[in-house]
């Protein structure tokens, strides 16, 4: 794979866009909608490369499934116990979402299954979910705490636990949630801060009773879900990108429609906000159990802030535009509490820092964060060059961002995987004014 993408500078950003459909959702209606009883139809679902992992994984476990087709999928429910046990390798390539919800999903199945990811994934930590499964019955060889898993049919039935997570990972608590269903007695699983509760959500939508009691979330095994319609919202987590491109570039005014503003993912407008963005929430209103609104952005003065730790959470997938952002303001932002940065699909504090460093920004890295020095008086911020995005999609399209405030052309290396989350990502922007172009093959 040998795409680059070069970003040059200026741009106006305006006008109005519609970013594609949450990840997190659409990983979860395919996951509710296949051991469901009924058919589940789904809308606004995103047709990126993770998505459609978890959806091949659920085929090739005998699930029928129609689409995507211009975001509608249809998910023929098989029911708690109609999965089949799958003849290959079931591939999540490179997304964690995939193989640490299946990995809680599949681990109380009366079938053998072998989760394997490209070579991003493989690299990435699952003790943190197989410890907790372990303690409920469930049997998962790692290889030395990270992918392939091998999962085995537990011995009797999974049991429930009680289970102080350690991380606030919405993954972890989501894998557990999942195995729970199929477990005797009630799991409940504390979380040491909030994170996305879209499990929570969506399994209520199916019927499911889903307790929730201060940091505490608990369901008991054996419920049935009962198929439902899911209208997936446009994904905050990509809506990111173009609220720090309105925030930073000259001339801004910029709508993005349908945006998903849970409040457990919201963290991204409140630290820009804090940061002095003009930004704005119209319209809201609640789409199948999730918030909505359009977000209007302009262009802002920003300045640098030490980012408060109980918003990381809540923005953890949208601090690699955030940086690009900090780069841009009046003054040091300082970012700590986000070591969890260091494990996503590249260590994004050291392929941010890196990138910076290399367009002329004072950025230091630290073990939980990095310290940013803002250049948000300068007309140009960013000296223009080139950087490596390590095949991952949230800094490829950060530095495309960061070209609005750029000298010179910037040049990102292996931005093939910006399809996992965001296939349109380069038509998109340059609709909304961001000079980037997709160079090479897929
Ligand atoms: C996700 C949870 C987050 C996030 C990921 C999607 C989810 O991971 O980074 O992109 O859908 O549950 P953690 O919960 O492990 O932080």
């Amino acid at each position: 794979m040998s795409e680059h993408f070069i970003a040059r500078p200026g741009g106006a950003v305006r006008g109005s866009l519609r970013v594609p459909g949450d990840k997190s959702i659409s990983h979860r209606s395919i996951m509710l909608g296949a051991i469901a009883e009924g058919t589940t139809r789904v809308s606004g679902f995103l047709e990126g490369a993770d998505a459609i992992s978890t959806m091949n994984v659920f085929r090739a476990m005998g699930v029928r499934i129609d689409g995507p087709v211009e975001g509608r999928v249809t998910v023929e429910g098989v029911g708690p116990h109609g999965l089949k046990a799958p003849s290959a390798d079931l591939d999540c390539g490179n997304s964690g979402t995939s193989m640490r919800l299946l990995s809680g999903l599949l681990a109380g199945q009366g079938f053998e299954a072998r989760l394997v990811g490209d070579a991003s994934l493989t690299r990435r930590p699952m003790k943190r979910v197989t410890e907790p499964l372990a303690r409920m019955g469930a049997r998962i060889d790692t290889s030395d705490g990270r992918p392939p898993l091998r999962i085995h049919p537990p011995a009797g039935r999974l049991h429930g636990i009680d289970y102080a997570m350690p991380v606030a990972s919405a993954q972890v608590k989501s894998a557990l949630m999942l195995a729970g269903l199929y477990a005797e007695g009630t799991t409940r699983v504390t979380e040491p801060a909030p994170t996305r509760d879209h499990t929570e959500r969506m399994l209520t939508a199916f019927g499911v009773p889903v307790e929730v009691d201060g940091a505490t979330v608990s369901v008991r095994g054996g419920a049935t879900l009962h198929a439902t319609a899911i209208d997936v919202p446009a994904d905050i987590s990509s809506a990111a990108f173009f609220l720090v491109a309105g925030a930073i570039a000259r001339d801004a005014d910029l709508l993005l429609r349908h945006v998903g503003t849970n409040t457990t993912r919201t963290g991204i407008v409140d630290i820009l906000k804090l940061m002095g963005a003009d930004l704005t929430l119209e319209n809201p209103r609640t789409v199948g159990g999730e918030p909505v609104a359009d977000l209007r952005i302009r262009s802002s003065s920003l300045r640098g802030i030490d980012v408060p730790p109980e918003l990381v959470p809540l923005a953890i997938d949208e601090f690699p535009v955030l940086f690009v952002a900090a780069a841009c303001a009046r003054g040091r932002t300082v970012v700590t509490g986000a070591q969890e940065l260091r494990v996503k699909e590249s260590d994004r504090i050291a392929v941010m820092a890196d990138g910076l460093r290399a367009l002329g920004i004072d950025a230091t890295p630290t073990p939980d964060g990095i310290v940013i020095e803002g250049r948000g008086d300068d007309a140009y911020v960013f000296s223009g060059g080139e950087v490596d995005s390590h095949g991952d999609h949230r800094p490829a399209m950060a530095f495309s961002v960061a070209s609005l405030r750029a000298a010179a052309p910037i040049r990102i290396a292996d931005t093939a995987n910006v399809g996992t989350s965001f296939p349109n990502f380069v038509e998109l922007a340059r609709e909304a004014g961001i000079d980037v172009q997709r160079v090479g093959t897929r």
